[in-house]
């Protein structure tokens, strides 16, 4: 579903009824869609007929198609909201319209549920390409998500509060939907982008026009309208008296972006960290119960409810300052995830086995001596598009397919814009004689075409062979760092050195590493 006011009302009508909805990014293709319908077993698929992105329009109808088409569960019912001017043929019985449905409803009760049953899955991004499926239980949902919008944020009923995110990530469901109306304050739904839709100008305008009180987004957002509008020229022609604070979640708030938008706000600007896993913040600036001073790059300190620490690789607790796998002691507070859909044992194996007593975040970083958390990167293979998460794994598994290819490796390079950039580098098949720019380009398409334009995948390069160790792990730390430009140490493990030679030349010979 796009970002429309029939989007809430169907995740709202699931909870009144005490049914189950899992939300689907509109950027995913097809396959991921039908990797969600198999795996919920959804009886239900609800959509519409397109939504607009900046400078095109995206038929929905034709994405959902393909996907029931490969998917193995077969959905009982469509409905479909025809957006006007863009109405699509539908095929009755299966599809029906929303308006149709609407013009037929009657009234339903809410149904009481027990606190431990599930609201929802959100599929997320796991270490291979079967997504997992963070659940959410009711009870814990309800208690943890309303506490947060008073005490994290300093929102009170009256107010307005505005999450420039989308229904299909954590962020959406959070604080778009669930919290802000928990609360019983205001929430702005925005189908647009903080560029191009039409300009740079457009959070100041919403901010005005609704006078809203805080705002929540991802950095790249910042950075977005930071690079359109560096010295704030939309900004000023605004009145943002409401405004009272800013907060980033979702990737790594760089300092200069934080710097930048104090500057332009003169507000506070806070960066705190979360998951979809968890659902609402492990660490932030509680502005509604102290505001705590602001160290640039720190996601400051442990929310009330999560005990945080950090595990160094012999598994002892690290002192201050040392580095190490971020933990959270259990048992977890309310409204974290319980379980994975249909898969405990994947949960436990997943989240609760390599620390025994912690939940494993799969983030590292070190708490400082004053208690602030510095989350530095993830230690599997997600990587974070424009706030969007993605498993190079994934990728991956798709760049196998090419018949071309024989092996491959994808990795995250630091981006200026989206934080971190897939790029994937593929080894051919011996006696492969079809052109490099013809591979790389099928390859981006099977990429788009099976995870979808959310992935921003676009650069492939063909390269003779990869460095490994000697018992065949690919270093792709290694030649992260050697395209970020980034000091890099030889492993004394490596197969052969000379490689990394030639994935540096290979990387600057197109344009991806500049020396
Ligand atoms: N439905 C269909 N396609 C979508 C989509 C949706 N809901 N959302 C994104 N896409 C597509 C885009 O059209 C784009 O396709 P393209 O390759 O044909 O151009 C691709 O997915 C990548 O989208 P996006 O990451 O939005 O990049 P962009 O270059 O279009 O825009 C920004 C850049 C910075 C403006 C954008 O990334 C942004 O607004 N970021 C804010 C971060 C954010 O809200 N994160 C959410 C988590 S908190
Ligand atoms: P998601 O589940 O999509 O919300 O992504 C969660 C991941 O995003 C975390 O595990 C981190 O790697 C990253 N992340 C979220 N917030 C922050 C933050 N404030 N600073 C650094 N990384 C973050």
């Amino acid at each position: 579903m796009p970002m429309i006011p029939e989007a809430v009302i169907a995740m709202l009508g699931c909870a009144r009824i005490g049914a189950i909805h899992s939300v689907v990014f509109g950027g995913f293709a097809s396959t991921e869609l039908a990797s969600r319908i198999d795996d919920s077993k959804a009886k239900l698929l609800v959509t519409a007929s397109c939504g607009f992105e900046p400078g095109r329009t995206v038929e929905y109808k034709p994405l959902v198609d393909e996907a029931i088409k490969i998917a193995n569960h077969k959905i009982e019912k469509m409905i479909l909201f025809q957006r006007p001017g863009h109405e699509v043929k539908l095929n009755a019985p299966l599809e029906i319209s929303w308006d149709e449905v609407v013009s037929i409803a009657e009234p339903a009760d809410c149904v009481e549920m027990n606190s431990n049953e599930f609201a929802y899955i959100l599929y997320t991004s796991g270490t291979t390409g079967t997504p997992k499926g963070i659940v959410r239980d009711v009870g814990g949902h309800i208690v943890a998500l309303k506490w947060t919008m008073k005490n994290i944020y300093n929102i009170d009923t009256n107010d307005i509060w505005w999450s420039a995110s989308d229904i299909g990530w954590i962020v959406g469901h959070s604080y778009i939907v669930y919290a802000p109306l928990f609360k019983g304050c205001t929430t702005v739904l925005f189908e647009g982008k903080p560029v191009g839709t039409p300009d740079a100008g457009t959070f100041w305008k919403i901010i005005s026009d609704y006078k809203v009180k805080s705002l929540f987004t991802a950095p790249t957002a910042f950075r977005a309208i930071k690079k359109e509008d560096p010295d704030g020229k939309f900004f000023s022609k605004y009145d943002l008296s409401s405004f009272e604070s800013l907060f980033l979640a979702g990737e790594r708030a760089d300092p200069d972006t934080i710097k930048w938008a104090e500057n332009l706000l003169k507000v506070p600007v806070i960066d705190h960290w979360w998951q979809t896993e968890t659902s609402w913040a492990i660490s932030s600036n509680c502005t509604g119960i102290e505001m705590m001073e602001t160290k640039y790059g720190s996601a400051c300190k442990a929310v009330p409810g999560y005990d945080v620490k950090i595990i160094k690789p012999d598994q002892t607790l690290a002192k201050p300052n040392e580095m190490g796998d971020i933990v959270v002691k259990l048992p977890l507070p309310p409204g974290t995830f319980p379980t994975l859909w249909n898969a405990d044992q994947r949960f436990k194996e997943n989240y609760m086995t390599n620390y025994k007593g912690y939940y494993q975040t799969y983030d590292a970083g070190h708490i400082d001596d004053d208690g602030y958390i510095w989350i530095m990167s993830r230690t599997d293979d997600i990587i974070n598009v424009a706030g969007h998460r993605l498993s190079t794994g994934a990728i991956e598994e798709v760049l196998s397919e090419h018949q071309s290819v024989a092996e491959c490796a994808v990795l995250g390079i630091a981006d200026k814009l989206k934080g971190q950039l897939p790029i994937g580098l593929v080894v051919l098949k011996s006696g492969v004689d079809k052109n490099n720019d013809t591979i790389s380009k099928e390859c981006i398409q099977m990429v788009r075409n099976q995870i979808g334009p959310v992935a921003a995948f676009k650069v492939v390069i063909v390269i003779k062979r990869l460095p490994k160790t000697r018992s065949g792990k690919i270093l792709r730390g290694t030649i992260r760092k050697i395209a970020d430009n980034e000091e890099y140490k030889v492993p004394p493990t490596i197969d052969d050195p000379v490689i990394l030679n030639e994935i540096k030349e290979d990387l600057i010979k197109h344009n991806i590493l500049h020396t």
